[in-house]
Parts: C-alpha cells; structure tokens; sequence
C-alpha cells in the first residue's frame, strides 16, 4: 500500500514504433486503472538496449513513448511516469535478483527463445537476463498489480516466484504481484499473419498499425488485412484472422463479440474491414493530435521528467535498502 491504495507497476520498452496491440492491449488499461491504484508507469529504455540501438533515435523514441502515455490519458501529478534509466534501483536490484534466479528459469522464457533467434549474432548476457530486471522494476515499488498483455504472463509468473523464493529465504520483504490482463484486446494479432501477435518489430508494415498511423494508412492496412474464405462475420477460432478483426473492434467500440456478428449479419468482409478501420481512426486520431499538442511544450515534459524521476527514486529507495540489508550490505553512508 502506498498513500493508502494499491500500487500499480507496468513499462513499455522504447523500441520501435508502438502498435495498436501495446495500446489494446496495455496503454488503454492503465488508463482505466489509474484512479483506483497508485500508479508507476516506466518506460523501460534500460530493456532496449538487449538488441542493438541507434542511440540518438533511442532517445527521441523514449521521450516520444513518455509523451504518448501523458496523451493517452495518464495524469503525470497523479501518475509517477518516468525514465527507467534514470532510477538506479533498477540496476542494483536486478543484480541482486539475478543471484536468486536459475538459469533453467531462464531458458524456459519464449520471449528469449524468440528473440536469441531474431538476433543470432548477438546473444548478450542482457537478453538472457531481461526478465529480473523486469522482476526488479515490478518488486521495487512492491507492486499488487501489473497490467500487461498476455506475451508478459510468463515474465509475471517468473516474477512471483522469484519474490516467493526471496520471502521465503528472508521474511516478507516482496509483495507477490497479480497480473492484470485485460477482456479485450489481451492479444492482439498480426494482420498479415494472424498466428502471430501484432509486433513493433514485424518486418512487413502492413501487419502492424502504428500508433502514428495515419488514417488512409490505417484504411489502407486493414482492407488488406488476412481473412478467409468464408464471407461471415464470426467470432470463431476457425476463422482467425475475422476473430483478430472482431477483438479491434470490440476493444475500440465497447462492444461485445455478439454484437458485432449481430451488427455485420448477412454483411460481407467488403463491409466490415472499413467498419473496423473507422473505428481504430476514432480512437488514434485524437490520441495523436494530443501527442502533437504535448510535444510542443517542451518545459512541461522536461518538468514532468524530473519531478517524476525524484518521485520514483525516493520510492524505490525504499525497497532497495531493505533489500540489501536483509542480504547482508553495510548500511550506507550519507
Ligand atoms: P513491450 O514493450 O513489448 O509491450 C508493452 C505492452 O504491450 C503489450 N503488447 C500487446 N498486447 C496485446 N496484443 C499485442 N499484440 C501486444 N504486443 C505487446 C505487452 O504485453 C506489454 O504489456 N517486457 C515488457 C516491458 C516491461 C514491463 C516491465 C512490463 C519491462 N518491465 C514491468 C510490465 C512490468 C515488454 O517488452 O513489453
């Protein structure tokens, strides 16, 4: 508990351009979340640099990412929004955590099976580890909750266990967080391939819909979209490519898969897929103009940069001493 609520951690890496799966399925979610919960929302600039990264565009794509969550709705007074890299506890509890965690814990992660294969010239101890500095971002603020969508649940299940084991070992240190996954929109698929979840690192662009997507763009991508050959509007796992296409939909209307088979009944995929396409533009469009009003006022996110990293450091700080002390640090020195 933290100012009497519950706290609330989750992160975005600042890698590549965001899609609608990390806004359906994430970003959308904080937003409801935030009032009930005390709120640290990061973005993880420390996970990027796993896979090679052009430093100057990692910047600019972490400063656009912090900007995109303010947009999106996340009020920077009420919500602790902030650079990963610039709280140290990160690091010093990750390495703490690491001495916790087993290497076959490790290997069993597909996100590292996935991307060692993506990246075979650069395997780094980094990739290997990823998941406890996830594990330190989420246990330092002694989080209850963690809204992801569903790729993270092994991540999130590796970070209860390793809080149990510590707890086990030294006392109830750790709170063991839930994983909040939302109804709708948990996993978003490509739209080229709908057995494969939508991605900022897909090659083909038109798999992915960018956040910054403009709308002809938008139209464009999901008139194109995989379907089949069936011609009707069913939420059914048969048909994957209209189920993905029913789950945009439903995320970005509210409405229920029903609904919408009831809506599109005896209607053909000429219809729907501009249907669905409108409604993602109702959704991004006024997101997007939010992040070009915000981008223009540079003292406001510079203060909100600060102000939230001192935020983030006093808290995790917190965490961080009883941690070392428990493992055995000398206490330090002001
Ligand atoms: P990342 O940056 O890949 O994705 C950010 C969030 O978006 C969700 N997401 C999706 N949801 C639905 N459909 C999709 N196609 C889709 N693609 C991505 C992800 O589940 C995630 O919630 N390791 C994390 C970042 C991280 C983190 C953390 C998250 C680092 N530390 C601590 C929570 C707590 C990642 O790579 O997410």
């Amino acid at each position: 508990m933290l100012n009497g609520k519950k706290v609330l951690f989750s992160g975005m890496q600042s890698t590549g351009n965001l899609t609608l799966g990390n806004y359906l399925g994430a970003l959308k979610n904080w937003v409801t979340l935030s009032d009930e919960y005390e709120c640290f929302y990061s973005v993880v600039d420390m996970h990027s640099i796993t896979v090679r990264q052009d430093p100057a565009e990692l910047r600019r794509r972490a400063r656009a990412l912090l900007t995109l969550y303010i947009a999106a709705g996340l009020d920077p007074e009420k919500n602790c929004i902030y650079y990963q890299s610039q709280v140290t506890g990160h690091a010093e509890l990750a390495w703490i955590l690491n001495c916790y965690t087993y290497m076959g814990e490790l290997q069993r992660m597909t996100q590292f099976k996935d991307k060692s294969a993506k990246h075979a010239d650069n395997i780094n101890a980094g990739l290997f580890t990823y998941p406890v500095l996830m594990a330190a971002d989420i246990l330092l603020y002694q989080a209850d909750v963690v809204p992801v969508g569903k790729d993270q649940m092994q991540h999130l299940e590796l970070t209860r266990d390793i809080a149990q084991r510590f707890n086990g070992i030294y006392g109830d240190v750790f709170t063991v967080p839930e994983a909040y996954i939302g109804k709708v929109g948990a996993r978003i698929m490509s739209l080229q391939d709908p057995s494969k979840k939508m991605s900022k690192s897909d090659e083909n662009p038109n798999a992915s819909i960018y956040l910054m997507d403009d709308p002809d763009t938008i139209m464009r991508k999901f008139k194109r979209a995989v379907t089949d050959s069936e011609a009707a509007v069913r939420y059914r796992d048969e048909q994957p490519g209209i189920k993905n296409l029913i789950d945009i939909y439903c995320a970005c209307t509210g409405k229920t898969p029903e609904e919408v088979e009831r809506e599109f009944d005896g209607k053909g995929y000429g219809e729907f897929k501009p249907a669905v396409g409108e409604a993602v533009v109702d959704v991004l469009r006024p997101l997007q103009a939010r992040v070009a009003d915000l981008e223009k006022d540079k003292a406001y996110i510079d203060s909100v940069i600060k102000n939230n990293a001192e935020k983030a450091q006093y808290f995790s700080n917190k965490t961080l001493r009883k941690v070392q002390k428990k493992v055995g640090f000398p206490e330090r020195i002001r």
